[in-house]
């Protein structure tokens, strides 16, 4: 609590007040506040104009790292009519607004995932269906038209589970570590942007098509699909633009899924800056792609590389996780134990 006089000027501030604020209030008695906490100027201004109206608001107040949410109230001493002083309290509010943000965000990401779970089941039996019963009747692209139905009937099954967990637990599920074919995870991801973007010419570049890894086949697929959607979108933007290559090879102990496209290139920022969730330059990016990819690849030992495409135009996307030997990748996972050669 702070006491001002009837020009706002510091006159009675308690310890705690001084604590909060992180300013020694005892010391500068006769101080207008809106001087020493400047976050407070529009408030005390406000009172002044209306002295009968108390004001509350929520002020931020502190260092921009460890910032604190003030829930703040303002009255006036009225004698006569007029204000004789003016009395200042404050409450910390910060964990509080976060808990109840937090809570929030949970609740309704639960009601998303519960509402989208209604028509997977659906979607899967219709591309079943679909598949079964028209693939007798097709004249053309007999394989095309499997392949598509098997896409739809694998990602929705994807999008099932991790909507299942979301809904019971709100958390994503678990990484499933086994022994996975990196080509397979490449050329799945391929299916479903070939068939999203005609106009663009993907290449695949498979130097080693035995070369696996232990990893959740779910998630790098996704993280791959993530690299495959920046490219599309920075072709998008280059008129002109129209490739996006995708390689495969073995680096040392290292597996690498590279994307290079011939698109915009990547901004002219720093370059770790781009893997923060919520760093855009879109209109309707949500910058949280690169930061889901960068978190995929801590979880795997791995990382993810930004760089410019060789060419000189676009930009060139690496996945880096350690791959499996053809000694290690024995039929039995559990059995690796700790000399798994990576
Ligand atoms: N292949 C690329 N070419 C050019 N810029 C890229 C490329 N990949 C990423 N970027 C830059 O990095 C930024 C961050 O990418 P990120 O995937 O995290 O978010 P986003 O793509 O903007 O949004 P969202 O993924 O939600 O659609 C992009 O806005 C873009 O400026
Ligand atoms: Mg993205």
């Amino acid at each position: 609590m702070i006491g001002l006089d009837a020009q706002g000027r510091i006159e009675l501030p308690n310890r705690a007040a001084s604590e909060f604020l992180g300013v020694d209030l005892q010391g500068r008695l006769g101080e207008p506040l809106a001087d020493v906490a400047p976050e407070f100027a529009a408030m005390i201004e406000a009172v002044m104009a209306a002295p009968d109206k108390p004001v509350t608001a929520e002020v931020e107040h502190g260092p921009a790292m460890q910032k604190r949410v003030l829930l703040v109230r303002i009255g006036a001493e009225l004698k006569a009519g007029l204000a004789d002083g003016f009395i200042v309290t404050f409450d910390d509010v910060t964990e509080l607004l976060s808990a109840q943000r937090k809570a929030a965000w949970a609740d309704v990401a639960r009601r998303i995932a519960h509402e989208i779970k209604n028509p997977l089941t659906p979607i899967q039996l219709s591309a079943e269906r679909l598949k079964r019963r028209y693939s007798r009747e097709i004249t053309s692209d007999v394989e095309g038209f499997a392949q598509c139905a098997d896409t739809i009937v694998r990602h929705v099954g994807d999008i099932g589970r991790m909507v299942d967990e979301f809904s019971t637990f709100a958390r994503m599920p678990a990484p499933v570590m086994k022994s996975e074919s990196l080509e397979r995870i490449v050329r799945e991801a391929l299916v479903l942007q070939r068939v999203a973007s005609r106009h663009i010419d993907f290449q695949v570049e498979i130097a080693d098509p035995d070369l696996r890894a232990l990893c959740d086949r779910r998630l790098i697929g996704q993280a791959l699909t993530n690299l495959l959607q920046n490219a599309v979108d920075a072709v998008a933007m280059r008129p002109g633009a129209h490739i996006v290559k995708v390689q495969l090879f073995a680096e040392g102990h290292n597996a690498v899924l590279r994307v290079i496209d011939d698109g915009i290139g990547l901004p002219d920022t720093d370059r770790a800056k781009l893997m923060e969730p919520y760093v855009t330059h879109k209109t309707k990016g949500t910058g949280l792609g690169l930061a889901i990819v960068r978190k995929i690849m801590e979880d795997h030992g791995g990382q993810l590389d930004l760089d410019a495409a060789p060419g000189g135009q676009g930009a060139m996307v690496s996945l880096v996780l350690p791959a499996l030997t053809a000694a290690a990748d024995a039929p039995n996972l559990e059995a690796l134990g700790e000399d798994r050669a990576i």
